[in-house]
């Protein structure tokens, strides 16, 4: 395998990225560069991500991130050998700036194409950044998605469960825009929940009984509005202790699940190492961080936690996925087509 640069686009939501990652003869991955202009100011009134806005802001930022990524990489336009951009699941306004964008340059290149499925990305993170052997398990945990993926190789994933409702960075984002903390909300309710009392408030734990791998939030979430109702108008110490019970319950919940995972995921794999990859900008967490800690403990299985900026979104993952697919002689049709949704 030769040396190959790849320039790798994220667009799917509300980031717009692009970064410059080397994979090297060996298969280790150097990320060259990675810029992420992140559009919080754009949708911060509406408390959540408008799609409109959100791809009106990938058009108009775009072409400067792609610039400052090659630019930042020391390289020209020219020497990149392929082109990765997120196909999908995504909002699709947004995929279709990225995805269109990296078609235009990857013919105008005559390189290479590779759309990405962005979870992909996300899985395939670890092995960039830790060089993490197949196979592995990942925790999925963003503002999109919460879910148990098996990683067996470069496109051969197994779901193992996921969110039936909310996804957990989100269930984060309404209890903290509840609370009146601002969007997004995970880091401003882990913040608040260094105040409280995780113990004040039991909230219920949904389909915990149940032998599945699967989450639900949003019973959880009902819950907790309905406690704040209760005890409005709400003192600084009421939302301190509503988010440290809150966060506490999830944490729980996470670490329930992920022993599980990891007991199907030793029963499957009785002698290779055991590892537990995390993704998406729930790792930022570190209640949730530190509940993985005691599972992973008990199987003898190593924590993998990337560092934050590449957990949650940004151009080098998508460059990476692009890179691994590409060194397996794989690539698209300039015809591919966004996809909105686009599950593993
Ligand atoms: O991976 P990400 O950047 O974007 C998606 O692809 O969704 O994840 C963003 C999500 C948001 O819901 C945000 O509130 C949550 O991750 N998040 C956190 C923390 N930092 C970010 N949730 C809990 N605690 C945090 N410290
Ligand atoms: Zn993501």
């Amino acid at each position: 395998q030769a040396q190959a640069i790849i320039l790798g686009i994220e667009t799917s939501c509300d980031e717009t990225a692009a970064a410059i990652v080397v994979r090297d003869q060996s298969g280790r991955g150097t990320i060259r560069s990675n810029v992420v202009r992140s559009q919080l100011d754009e949708h911060a009134a509406f408390g959540g991500v408008v799609p409109e806005l959100a791809a009106r802001a990938h058009v108009e930022w775009l072409d400067h991130i792609i610039a400052q990524a090659i630019q930042e990489a020391g390289i020209e336009l020219c020497e990149i050998d392929a082109v990765a951009a997120t196909a999908g699941p995504g909002l699709i306004g947004g995929v279709l700036v990225g995805l269109t964008t990296a078609k235009a340059l990857a013919a105008s290149l005559d390189k290479p194409l590779i759309g990405v499925n962005h979870l992909e990305g996300h899985a395939l993170t670890a092995r960039l950044t830790n060089g993490v052997a197949f196979p592995y398990l990942m925790l999925l945990v963003s503002g999109g998605h919460s879910q148990f993926v098996l990683v067996r190789g470069v496109g051969d994933y197994e779901r193992w469960g996921g969110t039936i409702d909310d996804a957990l960075g989100e269930a984060f984002d309404k209890v903290a825009k509840l609370l009146s903390l601002g969007h997004p909300g995970g880091p401003a309710l882990e913040h608040t929940a260094r105040l409280g009392d995780p113990k004040r408030f039991k909230f219920p734990r949904p389909l915990l009984r149940e032998d599945r791998l699967d989450f639900s939030f949003s019973g959880l979430k009902t819950a907790v509005r309905l406690q704040a109702e209760a005890l409005a108008p709400l003192s600084d110490q009421d939302v301190a202790d509503i988010a440290a019970s809150f966060q506490d319950t999830v944490a729980h919940i996470v670490g329930y699940r992920a022993r599980q995972a990891l007991e199907r995921f030793s029963t499957l794999f009785p002698t290779e190492p055991i590892r537990l990859v995390v993704a998406g900008g729930v790792a930022a967490n570190r209640r949730i961080a530190e509940t993985l800690e005691t599972p992973c403990h008990e199987f003898g299985a190593e924590l993998i936690v990337p560092p934050i900026a590449l957990c949650t979104d940004n151009g080098a993952m998508i460059a990476w996925a692009g890179a691994e697919r590409l060194a397996l002689g794989s690539s698209d049709s300039l015809a591919i087509a966004a996809r909105p949704r686009w599950p593993l």
